[in-house]
C-alpha cells in the first residue's frame, strides 16, 4: 500500500534526523560516538555526507520522541525502530554508531547500527528487520552515493561493509558499494547492471570473504557482466587499508592485483590441488562450470582458451566438459 509504504519513509527520515543530531549535539553522542567514527578516521565531511549517527544508550529516548512529535507506533513497530512486546516500547537501537541505508535515489530504508566495543554477548551489527520499504536482498549500502561514478568509472567495487565503502569514498574511490555481509544477490547485481557491466569484487582478507567472493562470481557471470576479484592481505579489509595507503597506493594496489575471476579460480583452487590429480580435475570442472554461466559465447570460448592455457589442459577436453554441463542445464 501506498500510503503506509509512504509513512515508513516518512518516519525512517525522521530517525535519520534524530540520530545525526544526537550525534552531532549530545554529550554523550559527541564524547562516544563521534569520538569513535574520528579515531576510524573518518572526518566530519564523511560523517555528514553519509549521515552517521548515533543512538543513546537509553531504552525508549528514541520511542519517546517520535511519539512526541506525532509519529504513528504502528510504522515505529513495522519499519522495526520500536519493538513493541506488550505494552513495553524498547527502541531497537540503544547505544550504537548507526549508519542510514539509502535507496538508488537516496530514501532512507534502514540502518545498520555497531556496538562501539566488540562483546561476545551482543553481535557486533544490529540491522533493521526486512519492511514494506527495506528488502535487503534488493539494496546495495552506498548505491545512493556511487551511482554517478559508477557510471562515469564504468566499473563498479563491490566491499563487505559498511565502513569498507565509507573509507574508500574518504580516499577519493567513489564507485563503491556493500552487499553489507550479507551472501550477493541476483537483485543486488541487476542494480550495478543498470549502471555498468564491470564488478570488481572487493572482499576481506580472510577465509569468509575469499568463499563469499567465490560464491558471488557465477551469479555475475549469469548477468553478462564482466567479474574481478582483487582480495587484501591477510587481516585486512578495504577498510583498514585504504586508511593506511594513500589514493595513489590504493589504486595501485587494485590495478596490480585485481585478477579476471577465471585466474582468481584458478590461483586459489589451483594452489590447494596441484598435487592431487583428483581435486584438480575438481577444479576445472569448477572453473569450466562458471565459463558456462557466460551468456556470451565468443566470451565462453576466449574463456576456455584462457583456462586450458591456464590450467595446462587440452581445450578439446574443456570444450567437451563445457558441452556436458550445457546439455544438463539445458
Ligand atoms: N555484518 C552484519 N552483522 C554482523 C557482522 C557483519 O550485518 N554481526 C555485516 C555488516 O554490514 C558489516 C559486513 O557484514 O559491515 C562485513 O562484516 P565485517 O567484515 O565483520 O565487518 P566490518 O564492516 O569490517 O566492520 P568493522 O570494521 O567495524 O569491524
Ligand atoms: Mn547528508
Ligand atoms: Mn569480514
Ligand atoms: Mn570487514
Ligand atoms: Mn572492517
Amino acid at each position: 500500500q501506498a500510503n503506509e509504504r509512504e509513512s515508513l519513509y516518512l518516519v525512517s527520515e525522521f530517525a535519520n534526523t534524530y540520530f545525526q543530531k544526537i550525534l552531532h549535539k549530545t554529550d554523550q553522542g559527541k564524547s562516544i560516538g563521534l569520538s569513535y567514527f574520528k579515531e576510524r578516521g573518518f572526518t566530519e565531511e564523511t560523517i555528514k555526507k553519509f549521515d552517521l549517527g548515533y543512538s543513546l544508550n537509553e531504552w525508549q529516548g528514541f520511542t519517546d520522541e517520535a511519539l512526541k512529535q506525532g509519529y504513528n507506533i504502528d510504522y515505529l513497530a513495522k519499519t522495526g525502530l520500536t519493538i513493541v512486546k506488550g505494552d513495553k516500547r524498547f527502541d531497537r537501537f540503544k547505544g550504537r554508531v548507526l549508519f542510514p541505508i539509502k535507496s538508488m535515489s537516496g530514501r532512507v530504508l534502514g540502518f545498520g547500527g555497531r556496538i562501539l566495543v566488540l562483546d561476545k554477548k551482543a553481535a557486533k551489527y544490529m540491522n533493521s528487520p526486512e519492511s514494506d520499504i527495506y528488502h535487503k536482498s534488493k539494496v546495495l549500502y552506498g548505491i545512493y552515493h556511487a551511482k554517478q561514478s559508477i557510471a562515469k568509472e564504468d566499473n563498479c567495487y563491490l566491499v563487505e561493509g559498511y565502513t569498507d565503502v565509507i573509507q574508500f569514498h574518504q580516499t577519493g574511490i567513489t564507485n563503491v558499494v556493500a552487499s553489507s555481509g550479507t551472501a550477493l544477490t541476483p537483485d543486488q547485481i541487476r542494480l550495478i547492471n543498470r549502471l555498468t557491466k564491470n564488478i570488481t569484487v572487493l572482499f576481506d582478507g580472510d577465509a569468509a570473504g575469499m568463499r563469499a567472493s567465490l560464491r558471488g562470481i557465477d551469479l555475475i557471470l549469469e548477468q553478462g557482466m564482466n567479474v574481478k576479484v582483487c582480495t587484501f592481505p591477510e587481516g585486512e579489509d578495504p577498510d583498514s587499508f585504504a586508511k593506511q595507503n594513500t589514493l595513489e597506493e590504493v589504486s595501485t594496489y587494485l590495478t596490480e592485483n585485481a585478477k579476471d575471476f577465471i585466474q582468481f579460480k584458478a590461483s586459489i583452487l589451483f594452489e590447494e590441488s596441484k598435487n592431487d590429480p583428483i581435486k584438480k580435475a575438481d577444479t576445472v570442472r569448477d572453473i569450466v562450470n562458471s565459463i558456462s554461466k557466460i551468456p556470451d559465447q565468443i566470451k565462453k570460448e576466449i574463456y576456455i582458451q584462457e583456462c586450458a592455457r591456464i590450467m595446462d589442459m587440452s581445450e578439446s577436453v574443456l570444450f567437451s566438459t563445457l558441452a556436458q554441463i550445457d546439455s544438463k542445464t539445458a
